[in-house]
């Protein structure tokens, strides 16, 4: 694996030209995707500032140009009308290397559309020439032109009593309250992960800390919380965040989650009252740093969005020199103490015609790069494997065992293993047992939604080119469609 230096990681973008080479080279991997947002080049991490304004859903990537490395982050800019089909719209928020208070990255941040401006809050990451981190939060405000103004001076910086990591804001408006909230991810000095609360009457000025978000029973979980949120869906709040540096029964060796837990949000005594246990967003490999639209007028329902990959891992395309994608967009719902997730409705125009499954001699059919697969199951054991070779070998196998009421993914028999230590399967109780599974398939991803939103599993996975079978067994009725494309490659800088 390439090893970067400093000043490789932390290259300033001077030409856009000079990525060319590089977009021309990643543009011919049959990894590339049809209908997830990826990397224009180099590496995409959390998706930012997740807004509807003028009447188009805006999203921003964290972006390193220069390949599979967390080096120095831009904001990357792109649109879609149905959060659907997208559309490259360039470069956003660039690092300020002189002596800007993001002079070593534009890290992660949300969105405020207020008439016909949206703001964009974001972390200025900087580091003094000993390298010395610290965190500021920051404000540019979006014309429609699409050009960013970047305010002079930061609205707060680190706050003295927490250690260096102090990132992600996100603005919050809470209905029924004249203030605005921002919700930053921290570590205490004890080196435990906390989320701390900031408000201001004005959107702009006048942010004052308000105090740490008192979690009762989580004080002690993990050694610090990235991207976290608080969200009200359906009456009820959810704390959404991404705790790091601990393991989870049931998830392997991975130490960094996305998960949420469900309670009541006091904004006066700034405590959230847990009404439940830690719940992980999505039960596969590859899910992290998921953010909600904003500014969804809904009450019953939010829209989510996350990163398909997690950090401090790697991937099969860093030899190819770029690596991340985006999660489809999924709708958020409450039931009892779960969310429920299930793909956005407006996907189904993704469907192009409809396969006549036709099995070979090993009861395989051939699965095609981008396809979606809808089975309806009766009771009994399922089994599926997805990217098999011709005669049903390896691949990634989807099994529910109705004797244990239990579904498994399990990607350890594809030929290009990655991540060994993140272990091979995931397994999630399925007390009702299992009536449906909605698949997406695309070149290097695959998501699986359980029980239409009971449950779902995201994962990278990168077939060889003989793994494009698959077959199933069980007492089922599955259908697919091949997906049309819903992303291009556009080299637009
Ligand atoms: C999460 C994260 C954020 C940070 C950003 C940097 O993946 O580490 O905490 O702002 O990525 O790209």
């Amino acid at each position: 694996m390439r090893t970067w230096t400093r000043e490789e990681k932390y290259r300033i973008l001077k030409d856009p030209q000079e990525l060319l080479p590089l977009y021309e080279k990643i543009s011919r991997s049959p990894w590339r995707q049809a209908y997830h947002n990826q990397a224009v080049t180099g590496l995409m991490n959390d998706p930012n500032g997740f807004v509807w304004h003028d009447n188009r859903w805006h999203l921003f990537y964290q972006w390193c140009p220069w390949g599979a490395v967390h080096g120095l982050k831009y904001w990357y800019h792109i649109v879609s009308r149905d959060l659907v089909t997208w559309k490259n719209l360039g470069v956003c928020l660039l690092p300020d290397p002189e002596d800007g208070y993001d002079n070593k990255g534009v890290y992660s941040g949300s969105a405020m559309p207020i008439g016909d401006k949206i703001y964009l809050y974001y972390t200025g990451n900087h580091r003094d020439a000993d390298w010395t981190r610290r965190a500021y939060t920051c404000l540019a405000r979006l014309g429609n032109d699409g050009w960013p103004e970047k305010y002079p001076l930061p609205l707060f910086g680190a706050h003295p009593d927490y250690t260096e990591h102090q990132r992600d804001p996100k603005i919050l408006r809470v209905p029924g309250r004249d203030t605005y909230y921002m919700i930053i991810g921290a570590q205490t000095r004890e080196k435990h992960g906390c989320a701390l609360v900031y408000s201001s009457e004005d959107l702009q000025h006048g942010w004052t800390f308000a105090g740490q978000l008192r979690v009762p029973g989580f004080e002690a979980f993990g050694d610090m919380w990235e991207c976290p949120s608080v969200e009200h869906i359906g009456g009820k709040d959810v704390l959404i965040f991404c705790p790091q540096h601990l393991t989870l029964p049931g998830r392997g060796g991975s130490r960094n989650h996305n998960g949420y837990i469900m309670g009541a949000m006091d904004w006066d005594r700034l405590v959230f009252q847990p009404d439940g246990q830690f719940h992980v967003l999505d039960f596969g490999f590859d899910s992290y740093a998921a953010a909600c639209a904003n500014n969804l007028q809904e009450a019953e329902k939010a829209i989510l969005i996350a990163w398909m990959g997690v950090p401090d891992v790697s991937y099969p395309t860093d030899e190819e020199d770029w690596a991340g994608c985006l999660t489809l967009p999924r709708e958020l719902t409450v039931r009892g103490r779960r969310l429920i997730q299930r793909p956005l409705p407006e996907l189904k125009k993704l469907r192009d015609e409809q396969h006549v499954l036709t099995e070979n001699e090993a009861g395989c059919c051939p699965l095609p790069p981008a396809a979606e697969i809808e089975v309806d199951c009766r009771p009994g054991d399922v089994e599926t494997d997805l990217f098999t070779d011709a005669a049903g070998q390896g691949g990634l196998t989807v099994r529910y065992d109705e004797a244990r009421r239990e579904i498994t993914v399990d990607r350890g028999g594809m030929r290009i293993p990655f991540n060994p230590e993140e272990g091979f399967s995931r397994a999630r109780p399925l007390e009702n047992g299992l009536s449906h599974l909605r698949i997406f398939v695309d070149h290097s991803s695959v998501e699986i939604f359980v029980n239409d939103g009971d449950a779902v599993f995201t994962s990278r996975v990168f077939p060889a080119a003989e793994e494009h079978f698959f077959r199933i067994r069980g007492d089922v009725f599955p259908r697919l469609w091949r997906m049309k494309n819903a992303v291009k490659e556009h080299f637009l800088i």
